[in-house]
């Protein structure tokens, strides 16, 4: 990705192109939320079902995937041995009312207990790693990969995850069971897959307090939105004056093939950059970086202007405009 600075006017012509590629290449359903779904109906002739047949086998949600759906699927599915884990209120209420009688418990606590999801049952004791509270596992892998190692078993590094039998590289395709009605069902619905992802990818935020999510936001809402647009739609108020235009952040499949890493990096060096380095570089694949990374905009390099923790809840609340959650 490196680039001489004295080809900047050759670099502005192939930008240029590029981006007349990419718009094209949203026409065509790569692109925002609305795009999407219209498009999709044209592109996928020939292709299997909602699978859109670019790049990538991986396939993408047509909207928002919901980390609160992804509750009641992760239950059913994966706290066998992942163990149980609490929205942030309820782990705020836990820790401050385990010992009480029950008679104080909170509603939530109550409810806890009653769908018998409580941290201290014996059934939900977490028997593997990562402890999904804690952030550190996911920095450097992109919702993408995470969505191929459980549909599959296997994720493009060749690491093995076990299946519903419990087989490493057995994938969870087909047979993952998601909530319908009130019943536990295997619907076939990849949606399912993204749902559960975007739930154990939330926890660390849910984990880390119960404010964390509106701290992000407000981070976001503070800096960005000017630009961004409040959804991330990049229509904020000042993106007509700007080329290339800001990104939108609700091009899922740009987003899905993105790691946290990256986005922290590209928050703090904003848009005039000649290089990623190898460490961040390595954490995506070539064709992401080549397809949805572009230089030279005018966003700014925030790493004089926020500190490191603020650009990491930037980074919390780009990423929390691409799912619905808590
Ligand atoms: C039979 C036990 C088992 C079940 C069921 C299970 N997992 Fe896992 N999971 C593991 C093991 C083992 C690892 C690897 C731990 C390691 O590498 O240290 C793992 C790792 C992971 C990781 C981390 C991957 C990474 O790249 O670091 C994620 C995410 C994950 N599982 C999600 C899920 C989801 C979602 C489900 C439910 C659909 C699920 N798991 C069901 C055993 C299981
Ligand atoms: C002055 C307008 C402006 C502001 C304010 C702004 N951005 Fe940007 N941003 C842009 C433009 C323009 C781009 C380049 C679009 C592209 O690369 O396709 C961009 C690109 C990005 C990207 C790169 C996405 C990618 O995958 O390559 C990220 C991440 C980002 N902005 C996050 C933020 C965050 C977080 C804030 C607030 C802290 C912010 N931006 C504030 C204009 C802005």
């Amino acid at each position: 990705m490196s680039m001489n600075p004295n080809r900047t006017s050759i670099v502005l012509v192939m930008m240029g192109l590029s981006i007349l590629l990419i718009s094209v290449a949203c026409s065509e359903g790569l692109g925002t939320q609305k795009a999407t779904a219209a498009s999709l109906a044209q592109s996928s002739a020939g292709a299997p079902g909602s699978i859109e047949p670019v790049t990538s086998a991986v396939p993408y949600p047509l909207g928002l995937p919901s980390a609160l759906k992804g509750r009641s699927v992760y239950q059913a599915n994966c706290a066998s041995c992942h163990g149980t884990y609490l929205t942030a209120v309820e782990k705020t209420n836990w820790e401050a009312q385990k010992n009480l009688p029950q008679e104080q418990w909170s509603e939530v606590t109550q409810q806890l207990v009653k769908e018998n999801r409580q941290p201290n049952n014996p059934l939900w004791e977490r028997k593997v790693n990562p402890d999904f509270y804690s952030a550190d596992w996911r920095f450097e892998k992109t919702p993408g990969e995470l969505f191929r190692l459980i549909e599959t078993g296997k994720d493009r590094f060749g690491r093995l995850h076990p299946g519903p039998s419990g087989k490493m590289g057995e994938g969870w395709k087909g047979a993952i069971k998601d909530n319908r009605g009130g019943q536990l069902v295997a619907t076939g619905d990849p949606i399912a897959i993204w749902n559960v992802v975007f739930y154990v990818w939330s926890r660390s935020i849910a984990g880390a307090s119960p404010t964390r999510f509106t701290e992000a936001w407000n981070v976001y809402s503070q800096n960005c939105n000017v630009c961004h647009g409040t959804l991330g739609k990049g229509d904020g108020p000042l993106h007509k004056t700007l080329q290339p235009l800001p990104f939108n952040f609700q091009n899922y499949k740009a987003m899905a093939e993105t790691t946290d890493t990256f986005l922290y990096w590209r928050i703090s060096e904003g848009g005039q950059w000649t290089s990623i380095p190898e460490s961040i570089q390595r954490t995506m694949t070539p064709e992401a970086l080549k397809l949805y990374v572009h230089q030279w905009s005018s966003m700014p390099a925030w790493k004089g202007i926020l500190t490191e923790q603020e650009r990491w809840l930037a980074v919390d609340g780009v990423r929390s405009r691409t799912y619905e959650h808590e």
